[in-house]
């Protein structure tokens, strides 16, 4: 790939997460000199060995060439980090409070770390918010910088929020749709339009508080599509009608796009839920409720609510049932499990006393940490898992699952029950195998009687 041109800035990143990570490393991809910071040793001795905290598709490779070349370091040391770097990214976690507001806790520590390390003769500094953070959250970290810092040091703050998707990372950070910086200082808007001229994208420019909406206005729409199109798929459902075809019809409409517009169980992931839930707080807290997000949030309950309801009618009592489960990620190409639907939907099985195995090409292993105090069984194969099933549910839009010997499953299996949420099987081809194929949004198709 051929970028804008090479420019050599020195960045710092604090957090090396799934954003610290990624950015991280696509910034060094295009030429700058990187250096990432974490706290936790563990982590960052393990990526100074070569070693992948995430499964993240390229990303391993990127990482040992940039490393190889001198462009990108792991450390624990912030203060050297800031002293090198003119400009300092934070992409640290900003979960959910019981009450759904943001807990920023993560960004005030750090913002107090780097408080402590600026000087005067250090010279200017940026100091740029990455994480998903309420609007206002810049201006409160510029003040708690100018409260923890020695007099005289030169700083501005910036928002500069992150799109990437997980499980197509490094793909969205190298080619975006757009990048949103948010500055209330031209000096600090023209760095950082530097930063990102190697990656030929559109910049929107625009002062700090409306790129910390934006970020949060993405989210909350994007999942509000989601909802949108799991309710018509109900409807789908009622009315004998096929929601894909509906999707199609609708989404041919340029003002409408396809994009998003899959029905499933609904959406989840360490953002979508988290995003929803600070969005509708921090509307309330501002005196211009975001009704609109609750019944999105209740919508997407209700989807994965209504397909057990679908599969208890069909099996009726769940107890000792032999269900196959496939997906524990919650989204094809990642192992992040963070409120993953599929865990869920096991938790919800196994609470019923189903006899549960499940299977992901990736998330095994992070699968079985966050469902250790459940009895499901997770298997290494994704034919052993549906070995003598009673229904097998697709419940990750992977594409191994899009392309699974149909026929040999069905051989499998004690019965030819397939559930499929996200509507990635082929179904005529899952009647042809033999099995009675149940969807999201489109009519059951039952095989023929030989
Ligand atoms: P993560 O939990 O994967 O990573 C955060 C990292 O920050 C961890 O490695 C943690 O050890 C480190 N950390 C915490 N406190 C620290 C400190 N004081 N000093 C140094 N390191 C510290 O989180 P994430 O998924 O990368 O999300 C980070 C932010 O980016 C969140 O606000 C999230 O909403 C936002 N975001 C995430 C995605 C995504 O796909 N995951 C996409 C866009 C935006
Ligand atoms: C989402 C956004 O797409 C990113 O732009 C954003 O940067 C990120 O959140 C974030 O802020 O962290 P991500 O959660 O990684 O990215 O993955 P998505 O592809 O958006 O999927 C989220 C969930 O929605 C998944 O559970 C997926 O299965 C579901 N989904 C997605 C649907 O049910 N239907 C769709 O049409 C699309």
């Amino acid at each position: 790939m051929l970028y804008g041109f090479v420019s050599n800035m020195n960045l710092a990143i604090i957090g090396t997460g799934y954003v610290g990570l990624t950015t991280g490393t696509c910034f060094a991809e295009v030429g700058h000199r990187v250096v990432c910071v974490d706290n936790n040793e563990e982590k960052v001795a393990a990526l100074c060995r070569g070693k992948m905290p995430i499964y993240e598709p390229d990303l391993e490779d990127m990482i040992v060439s940039n490393v190889s070349a001198g462009r990108l370091e792991f450390t624990t040391d912030l203060g050297r980090a800031i002293r090198e770097c003119e400009i300092v990214f934070i992409a640290v976690p900003t979960p959910p409070h019981e009450d759904g507001s943001v807990d920023l806790s993560y960004i005030e520590a750090v913002t107090r770390e780097i408080a402590a390390v600026l000087s005067p003769e250090l010279g200017y500094r940026v100091v740029v918010d990455k994480s998903t953070v309420p609007v206002s959250t810049g201006s409160k970290v510029y003040q708690v910088i100018e409260r923890y810092s020695r007099k005289g040091v030169q700083i501005d703050v910036v928002s500069n929020p992150e799109f990437l998707r997980e499980g197509s990372a490094v793909h969205d950070l190298l080619n975006p749709d757009r990048i949103v910086i948010g500055a209330d200082s031209q000096r600090a808007m023209d760095l950082m339009k530097r930063v990102y001229q190697p990656f030929n994208a559109p910049i929107v420019e625009v002062d700090l508080a409306s790129a910390e909406l934006i970020k949060h206005a993405a989210n909350s729409f994007l999942a509000l599509k989601i909802s949108y199109i799991n309710a018509v798929s109900a409807v789908c459902e009622k009315a004998g009608a096929d929601v894909e075809l509906v999707a199609m019809g609708i989404g041919m409409d340029k003002r409408i796009s396809r994009h998003f517009l899959n029905a499933g169980l609904g959406y989840g992931g360490s953002c979508f839920p988290k995003d929803v839930k600070g969005f509708i707080n921090v509307a309330e807290h501002l005196g211009a409720p975001m009704e609109i997000l609750k019944e999105v949030e209740r919508v997407n309950a209700a989807q994965l609510e209504r397909f057990i309801g679908r599969i208890r009618r069909k099996m009726w009592v769940l107890r000792n049932k032999r269900i196959a489960v496939w997906g524990i990620a919650f989204k094809q190409n990642t192992d992040d499990v963070r409120e993953s639907v599929a865990v869920k939907l096991i938790r919800s099985l196994c609470a019923e006393g189903a006899i549960v195995t499940a299977y992901d090409p990736k998330a095994s292993a992070t699968g079985a940490a966050v469902l250790a105090d459940c009895n499901v069984t997770i298997c290494d194969d994704m034919y052993e898992c549906t070995k003598d099933a009673e229904v097998l549910i697709v419940a990750t839009e992977w594409k191994q699952f899009a392309m699974a010997n149909l026929v040999k499953v069905r051989e499998n299996m004690r019965l030819p029950i397939l559930f499929d949420g996200r509507n990635i099987i082929h179904g005529e081809n899952a009647v042809h195998a033999g099995f009675e194929y149940h969807s999201i949004g489109r009519k059951t198709l039952y095989p023929e009687k030989s």
